[in-house]
Parts: structure tokens; sequence; C-alpha cells
């Protein structure tokens, strides 16, 4: 039983696999080349809290730009963040350069799960999926998807996160000693296309017969989710301060973001702080007749933000440190989602 949901699930991966641009035709050798482990590698990172569809882009922006683990680990790191915008979560891309450059001085990607969770930024995920993936060492691979095909396989019915043990243990009984990288990639697609989350699509499905998840009649009720905590509302004011430069063109005020906190390192209109408690007018940047442009919306994970955008037309000398960026090229500023949108809003208000 425990050998044949693999041999089930790889055969079925052998005929369904998603194409991807990442990834090798199912069963295929691995090939003996440098940027192998660095495509899959780059594409893990990318691949966390994020969607396929929304990565494709993005690695494809990332292996043209940078296409080897030397070349992002030579990469100018502004160009990096500014490369990664849109697709949230920038820690990770901090973390990319670091961990790209600690692998450039060791000369390449380590083969074992334990050597890859040792490079910095690298978490136990992206070491196992790395491992199994690029080097077909037997890890075990354990993101969203695979958590729920495999709890709903067993029917570990306790709320997560306590059920995450049971979970691990038992996707680890289920990983076969040959082709880790593909079964993982199974389970994942299976978990993307199949089990999905609220309406599985159990009669298409290759292990329905061994699924005790499928026997209780409801596998969409698992893995049992703890209740969701209320995201605090937060509120503040960004500024879009706009001066024309010696050739007349007009330009934006950027700003680069303190590396630690939201957004860290990365482009942005300047902005008070988002405190509730102030509304920005306490704090304007500059003197002047600033104009109300209205607000966008933005919901990071633990917090949902308002932010008010005020205009200003200035000749006075820029506020604190930052750029003029020409509003003709503000697409290439690399400016993350919320402040994209708080340029749209401007540009359309002006
Ligand atoms: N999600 C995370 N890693 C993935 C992969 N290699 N293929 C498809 N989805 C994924």
């Amino acid at each position: 039983m425990t050998a044949s949901i693999s041999d089930i699930l790889l055969q079925w991966y052998d005929a369904h696999a998603r194409d991807l641009p990442w990834r090798l035709a199912p069963g295929s050798a691995l090939p003996d080349d440098p940027d192998w482990p660095y495509r899959v590698w780059l594409s893990e990172v990318m691949l966390q809290q994020t969607t396929v569809a929304a990565v494709k882009p993005y690695f494809a922006k990332f292996v043209a730009t940078w296409p080897s683990v030397v070349a992002l680990a030579q990469a100018d790191e502004d160009a990096v963040m500014a490369a990664w915008a849109g697709l949230g979560y920038y820690s990770r891309a901090r973390n990319l350069v670091k961990c790209a450059r600690a692998v450039a001085e060791r000369g390449g990607f380590p083969a074992t799960e334990a050597e890859l969770r040792s490079l910095p930024g690298l978490g136990a995920y992206t070491a196992a999926a790395v491992a199994a993936i690029a080097f077909g060492q037997r890890a075990v691979v354990v993101d969203a998807n695979v958590e729920r095909v495999a709890a709903r396989l067993f029917a570990i019915a306790d709320p997560l996160p306590g059920a995450r043990k049971a979970i691990r243990a038992a996707a680890e009984q289920i990983t076969p000693q040959e082709r880790a990288g593909d079964f993982a990639q199974a389970m994942m697609d299976l978990g993307a296309q199949i089990c999905t989350s609220k309406a599985p699509r159990c009669l298409l499905c290759p292990l329905r017969e061994a699924c005790a998840g499928h026997a209780t009649g409801a596998p969409e009720s698992l893995p049992v989710k703890p209740a969701k905590k209320t995201v605090p509302e937060r509120r503040g004011t960004a500024f879009w301060i706009v001066q024309s430069d010696a050739e007349g063109e007009p330009c934006v005020w950027l700003v680069t973001r303190p590396s630690a906190g939201m957004l860290g390192g990365m482009r942005a209109l300047p902005d008070d702080g988002w405190s509730a408690a102030r509304d920005g007018t306490g704090i304007l940047p500059l003197a002047g007749s600033w104009r109300d442009l209205g607000a966008v919306r933005h919901g990071f994970t633990h917090a949902h933000l308002t932010l008010a955008v005020k205009g200003l037309a200035t000749d006075a000398p820029p506020p604190g440190e930052g750029r003029w960026w020409p509003i003709a090229r503000l697409d290439e500023a690399g400016l993350p989602t919320l402040f994209a949108k708080a340029a749209q809003l401007a540009l359309a208000a002006t």
C-alpha cells in the first residue's frame, strides 16, 4: 500500500505533469549543468506564498538578466529588489542575493539537504525542495499543497498548525527512494489541480481509492484550519512630490525604504510611517499647497493599510535622501504594488 501510493502518483505525473519553465519532463535524468540547481532554487524561492501564474514572468526575467548564480551574486542589490517588485514578501529578494553570494563563494550549490539548509536565508522547505528536485536526493518536501494532499490521504483531522507533525510523518512515509523530486512535484500538481482546497475533483484523482479523506465523504474539510485572526487596520499617507528637471522633464521624488521593516530595501514614495495616530498633515515633508489625491487600499499578511496620497508640485530642494525619477519611466523604478497603486492614483488625479 505504502509503496503503491508513490507508484500510482508518479504514473499519474508521467501523464499529467504541468509543463513549467523551471522543470524537466517527468523521469528525465538530472542535467550535469551548474545552472540547473540555480534555476530550481530560484523558482522554489519565488513559488513560496506565490502562485505559479504570478511567478512565470518573474522567473523568465530573472534568468534572462542573471542566467547563473554567479551572475546573481555579482548583481547590484537594488536592481534585484526592483526586478522583484510586485512579487511580494521582499525579504525573499534580499535573502536571494545573500544566498547567491554564499553559493558563488563556495563554488556552487551543495547537494545535500543539510548543507543547503546552512546557506543564508535558505529555509527547511527550500532545502528539501532543492535537494529533491535539483539533486535527486530523497527529501520530504512539504508545502501547502502537499500538506493538503497528505492530510486528506490519511484523514488527519487535528487542526493546523498542530497537525503538521503528523502530516510530515505521513508525507515521509509515502516519499519514495527514487524520483523524490518528481514525487514532490506530483504531490504539488495534484494539490494544485485535483486535490484543491474548496472543491476537490476526487473523480479525477488517481489516489481516490487509497484516500481516507475521500472515504469520510468530506475531504474538503481537511486539513482543519485554525480560526482566522483579525488583521489590524493601519493608516498612512504617501507623498507625491513633483518637480521638473533641468531638461524640463517631470520627475517624482522617490526614496529607498530602510532595509528593516515592511517593504524593506524597496524603492517607494516617501510616507509618514503609516501610524494610525497621524493623518500626514502634521508631518508634511515640505511646505506648500498640498492636494489630496485620494487613497489606496492594500492587504499585507499582517495588516491592511489605507494609504492616503497627497501631491505637491514644488521648486524647493527635496526632503532627505532619495532621487528624482522621470515620471515617464516610473514603470522601471521597481515600485512594490502598494506604491505602484499610489503612483497610478496620483497620475490619474494630476
Ligand atoms: N510550488 C512550489 N514548488 C513548485 C514546483 N516545483 N512546481 C509546482 N508548484 C510548486
